[in-house]
C-alpha cells in the first residue's frame, strides 16, 4: 500500500480532497488522535493540538496597511504558476531563495543566517553570540548590535535576515542551540527580541523569529527516515514537545509574542512536533495562537526540510516552504517539494482555495514593500553563492542575476562596536583579593586550549582543540575575517607594563603535570587560564564541565599558583566545580564574544571596562540539580515513541530553583563589578485608575490585545555607585504574584532591568514600567491575561536572589 509520503511525493496528495490529505495525513491536524486515538489518559491533558482552521488572512494592520495594498497589487498581477513559486524555495546563491518575477520588476528573495553573523558570506563581522547579548542585560546594546547586523545583510543583499532566537528558549541547560538565543527567561529574551528585531528592521531588513515553537532540544528534532531510493519514509517521527496551555503563554510563548509586537516580517516553524502535530502544520500554534491571538501579520516559512505535507501545512498557517525541496534535512532534489508544482494542482482541482495562497503571498510582500525592499536594494554579493554548500551551483536549476560587485566588505567600523560588546558581556563572577583588575602584572602566565588562535580555519564546524571559542557550530556560527585571540590581546597589552607572559596551551598537559616542571622559573603574579565549550545544532550537550579536561587544567594550575584566574568561553551553563578553590581568585564567563574576542577580555582584565554582564540563567551546583534535561535514549521503535513531557511547566531555569529553595552557585542575574552599587527609595505609582482585572477587549494588533502592552505601574529606585570606579549596573524588578494565583505560580519572575552607566560617587532614579502583562497570569478557562486579585510584592534587587528594596501593590482588590 502506498504511504501517506508516497502519495505527496508522486503528486498524488494534490489530487486528494481536502478532508483526505486532513484524514491521510498522519501528519495533518488532528493527527496524533488519527494514528493513536486521542485518549486523554494516555495523553495526559495535553499532547494534542486542536485544529484552527482555516488561517486567518492579513489586512496588514498596525502600520502596514500602504505596504499591504502594494502587496494587493503586486499579487492581482500573478498567475498560478508564479504564485507557487513565491511561497516555494529555490536552491540558488542564498540559504533559500524566492525567485524573481522580472517582468513585475520584482528581483526575488535571499535568505541568510543567522543569530550573529551573515554566515554565507565573505568580508562581513561574526558578532556577540545571542547568549553574550543577554548577559549585557544592556537594551541599548541590544538594539545597536541588531542594526549593525542588519546592516550587513542589507549590504549584502540579504532580504531576509534568519534572526533572532527564542526558540529554545533554554528550558534544558543542556540544549545545544541556547547561545544562539538569549536566556531562559521570557521577560529577558522577550526584551532582546524586540530590541533585535527593531534593529534588524530599521536596518532595512526583514527579521525572522525562530523557531517557533517548543524547539527545546536537538535530540530527535527531525524525523528518522529510512532513505530508499528517491522515496524516503519516515522510521519514527520527531520529539514532540507537549506544552499545557498556561506554560505556552507564559513561558514559551512570552517573547515571540514580543517580536510579533516589535513588527516582525517573518517567523520560522521549528522542526519538531508540538503536541503530536509538526510545529509547521500545526493549526493551533500557527493559525490560532500567533495568527489569530498574537494578530500577527508576516509570513510562517519552514524550518530547512521542516514542512512535512503539502495541504495539511498550507491550511495549518505554513506561508512559505523553505528551502523547497523534500527529505530529512533540505532537499531531496529529484523527489521535487510539498509545494511548487504541488500548489499549482491544489489550487487547480480545487483541493485549495486561491485566496489562501494569495494570502501567503500578501504575508510575504507586505513586509518587504513595507521596508521599502522594492527600491534600490543591493543586489546578492556573489561571493555568497561560491560559499554556499547548501545549494551549490551545480544544483541550481533556475537562472540567478549575480552581475552585482563581488566580496564587498560591509564590516565597517563594528568591529569596535563587537569588542565593546564583548566587554559588557563578560560576567564576573568571582573576584576575591583584588585579583582583578590587573594592575602592571611583573609576570604573567598563560594556560589553556582557549586562549591561543584557532588552527583549524575561521569557519568553525566542530570542536577542534587548538584556538579560542568565539561562536558555537551550525547555521548560526558566523565566518571569521580575523579573530583577536586572547593571547594576542594580552601579549599586546602586557608590552605597555613589560609584563613576562609565559604561556601554557595544551589542557592534557597541563592537567597531567606538575606545573613546576613546565619550567616555570618563579611563580607568577596572576595565572590566567582560558577555558571553553563547544555547543551546536543539531546535538545537545553531554555535560555541562568546561570541555578538554577543564576542570582539572584549573585544579593542577591552582595547586601551584594561588592567583588563578579562569576565564571561559562558553556556549552556556558551566557548574564550575573549582569555584570555591581557595587559589581560584576570580572567575569570568564570557561566552561567545565575537571576532574581538581578546580585546573584549583585556580591556575587562585590565580594568579599562568595568565588568557589568549578569547571568542570563543559573549556575547550580552539579548537572543533575537542572530540570526537564533533553528527553533522549527512547530505546522503543514505535513510530511516535519520541514524546518530551513538560510536566516542570513554568519552573524552569531560577523559577525552578527558587520554587524548591534549592541552593544554587551563582544565581540568575548575578555578576560582580570592580565597584559597589546600593540601592534605595523603591517606590510604585499607578499610572492608570480602575485596574480590573480582565483587558479590555480591544481589536487586536500585532502582539495580541493593546491593552496587554498598556503601562499600568511605574516602580522607581535610586541606584548609587558608591565605590571609586565608574561602572554600570543592573537594577533588576522581579515580581511576586498574589496568593489567588493559580497554583504553579514561580515565587518571583523578572518583569523589568535598566543597565545604568555611574561614575564613581553618582546616584540616579531607575524607572520600570509594568505593563498590563507583566502582571498577568493566563488563564486557561477564559483564555484571557487576568490580573489576580491581591497584594503582588515587587523586590527589586542586583540579582534573583539579592534583593534589597521591596514595595507591595493591589492593583485589583480580593
Ligand atoms: C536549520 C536551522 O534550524 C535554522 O535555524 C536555519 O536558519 C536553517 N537551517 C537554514 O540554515
Amino acid at each position: 500500500m502506498a504511504t501517506f509520503r508516497s502519495l505527496l511525493l508522486s503528486g498524488l496528495l494534490a489530487s486528494t480532497t481536502k478532508a483526505q490529505a486532513f484524514d491521510a495525513g498522519v501528519r495533518g491536524e488532528d493527527a496524533f488522535s488519527y494514528v493513536q486515538p486521542l485518549n486523554t489518559t494516555i495523553l495526559g491533558p495535553y499532547g494534542h493540538s486542536p485544529a484552527v482552521l482555516p488561517s486567518p488572512n492579513t489586512t496588514g494592520s498596525g502600520g502596514w496597511e500602504e505596504a499591504f495594498a502594494k502587496a494587493q497589487n503586486f499579487v492581482s498581477q500573478l498567475t498560478l504558476e508564479e504564485k507557487a513559486d513565491m511561497v516555494t524555495g529555490q536552491p540558488g546563491p542564498c540559504v533559500g531563495n524566492i525567485v524573481a518575477i522580472p517582468r513585475l520588476g520584482f528581483g526575488g528573495l535571499c535568505l541568510q543566517d543567522g543569530p550573529l553573523s551573515i554566515r554565507v558570506a565573505d568580508y562581513a563581522s561574526v558578532f556577540s553570540a545571542g547568549v553574550s547579548a543577554a548577559s549585557t542585560w544592556d537594551k541599548n546594546v541590544l538594539y545597536e548590535r541588531g542594526l549593525a547586523m542588519g546592516k550587513e545583510f542589507k549590504a549584502k543583499g540579504a532580504h531576509i535576515a534568519l534572526s533572532p532566537v527564542a526558540g529554545p528558549l533554554g528550558r534544558s541547560a543542556y540544549s545545544g542551540r541556547n547561545w544562539e538565543g538569549f536566556s531562559p527567561d521570557p521577560y529577558l529574551t522577550g526584551v532582546a527580541m524586540e530590541k533585535t528585531i527593531r534593529g534588524h528592521q530599521d536596518a532595512g531588513v526583514q527579521a525572522t523569529a525562530k523557531h517557533y515553537i517548543g524547539n527545546e532540544q536537538e535530540t530527535q528534532r527531525n524525523p528518522t527516515y529510512d532513505r530508499n531510493g528517491t522515496v524516503t519514509d519516515v522510521i519514527q517521527e520527531a520529539i514532540s514537545s507537549n506544552i499545557d496551555d498556561r506554560t505556552m503563554h507564559e513561558l514559551y510563548l512570552w517573547p515571540f509574542a514580543n517580536a510579533v509586537h516589535a513588527k516582525c516580517a517573518s517567523f520560522m516553524c521549528a522542526y519538531q512536533r508540538l503536541n503530536g502535530s509538526y510545529a509547521c502544520e500545526n493549526s493551533k500554534a500557527l493559525n490560532g495562537i500567533l495568527k489569530e491571538e498574537l494578530g500577527f501579520q508576516g509570513y510562517v516559512m519552514s524550518d530547512w526540510g521542516g514542512t512535512h505535507s503539502g495541504v495539511a501545512s498550507i491550511e495549518g498557517g505554513l506561508d512559505m516552504n523553505m528551502p523547497g525541496g523534500l527529505g530529512p534535512y533540505g532537499t531531496v532534489p529529484e523527489a521535487g517539494s510539498f509545494f511548487g508544482g504541488n500548489v499549482t494542482l491544489a489550487v487547480n482541482n480545487g483541493t485549495v482555495d486561491v485566496s489562501r495562497v494569495d494570502d501567503m503571498i500578501l504575508r510575504i510582500m507586505t513586509p518587504y514593500f513595507w521596508l521599502g525592499q522594492d527600491q534600490d536594494f543591493p543586489s546578492v554579493d556573489p561571493s555568497s553563492a561560491d560559499l554556499n554548500t547548501f545549494s551549490p551551483k551545480s544544483t541550481w536549476v533556475r537562472e540567478w542575476n549575480l552581475t552585482g560587485e563581488r566580496s564587498r566588505d560591509v564590516r565597517g567600523d563594528h568591529g569596535e562596536m563587537i569588542r565593546r560588546h564583548g566587554a559588557e558581556a563578560t560576567i564576573l563572577l568571582k573576584n576575591e583579593r583584588n585579583a582583578l583588575p590587573l594592575k602592571a602584572p611583573k609576570s604573567i602566565a598563560v594556560f589553556g586550549n582557549d586562549a591561543g588562535d584557532d588552527v583549524m580555519g575561521f569557519y568553525n564546524q566542530g570542536d577542534f582543540e587548538y584556538g579560542t571559542l568565539v561562536a558555537g557550530g551550525g547555521s548560526g556560527t558566523g565566518r571569521l575575517t580575523y579573530l583577536v585571540s586572547p593571547l594576542a590581546a594580552i601579549n599586546a597589552r602586557a608590552k605597555e607594563d613589560n609584563t613576562l607572559v609565559q604561556q601554557w596551551l595544551n589542557n592534557t598537559l597541563i592537567a597531567n603535570s606538575n606545573i613546576t616542571d613546565l619550567w616555570i622559573p618563579e611563580t607568577p603574579d596572576a595565572c590566567l587560564v582560558f577555558l571553553k565549550t563547544w555547543a551546536e545544532e543539531a546535538a545537545d550537550r553531554q555535560h555541562l564541565d568546561v570541555d578538554w579536561n577543564g576542570n582539572e587544567v584549573v585544579e593542577s594550575v591552582a595547586k601551584f599558583c594561588n592567583n588563578t584566574i579562569v576565564v571561559t568561553h562558553s556556549s552556556g551553563i558551566n557548574t564550575l566545580p573549582f569555584a570555591d578553590h581557595p587559589n581560584v581568585t576570580a572567575i569570568l564567563a564570557a561566552h561567545y564574544p565575537g571576532q574581538e574576542s581578546g580585546n573584549s577580555i583585556v580591556d575587562v582584565l585590565y580594568g579599562d571596562v568595568n565588568p557589568s554582564g549578569k547571568l542570563p540563567y543559573t549556575i547550580a551546583f552539579n548537572g543533575s540539580d537542572y530540570n526537564a534535561p533533553p528527553t533522549t535514549a527512547v530505546n522503543t521503535t514505535g513510530v511516535y515513541d519520541w514524546q518530551s513531557w513538560f510536566d516542570e511547566k513554568l519552573e524552569i531555569d531560577y523559577r525552578y530553583f527558587d520554587a524548591h529553595n534549592i541552593s544554587v552557585r551563582y544565581e540568575f542575574g548575578f555578576g560582580l563589578s570592580y565597584s559597589t552599587f546600593e540601592l534605595s527609595d523603591a517606590k510604585a505609582e499607578p499610572l492608570a485608575y480602575g485596574i480590573i482585572s480582565k483587558p479590555e477587549d480591544l481589536p487586536i494588533l500585532p502582539g495580541g490585545n493593546p491593552a496587554l502592552w498598556e503601562s499600568v505601574y511605574n516602580v522607581t529606585v535610586s541606584v548609587a555607585n558608591k565605590g571609586d570606579v565608574d561602572g554600570a549596573t543592573v537594577p533588576q524588578l522581579y515580581v511576586t504574584f498574589p496568593d489567588s494565583t493559580p497554583a504553579g505560580t514561580p515565587p518571583r519572575q523578572l518583569r523589568g532591568f535598566e543597565k545604568v552607566f555611574l561614575a564613581a560617587g553618582e546616584s540616579q532614579t531607575v524607572g520600570f514600567e509594568l505593563m498590563r502583562r507583566d502582571l498577568s497570569y493566563w488563564d486557561v478557562v477564559s483564555q484571557e491575561w487576568l490580573i489576580p486579585a491581591g497584594e503582588f510584592v515587587l523586590s527589586v534587587g542586583f540579582s534573583s536572589r539579592d534583593l534589597k528594596e521591596v514595595v507591595k501593590i493591589t492593583p485589583v482588590e480580593a
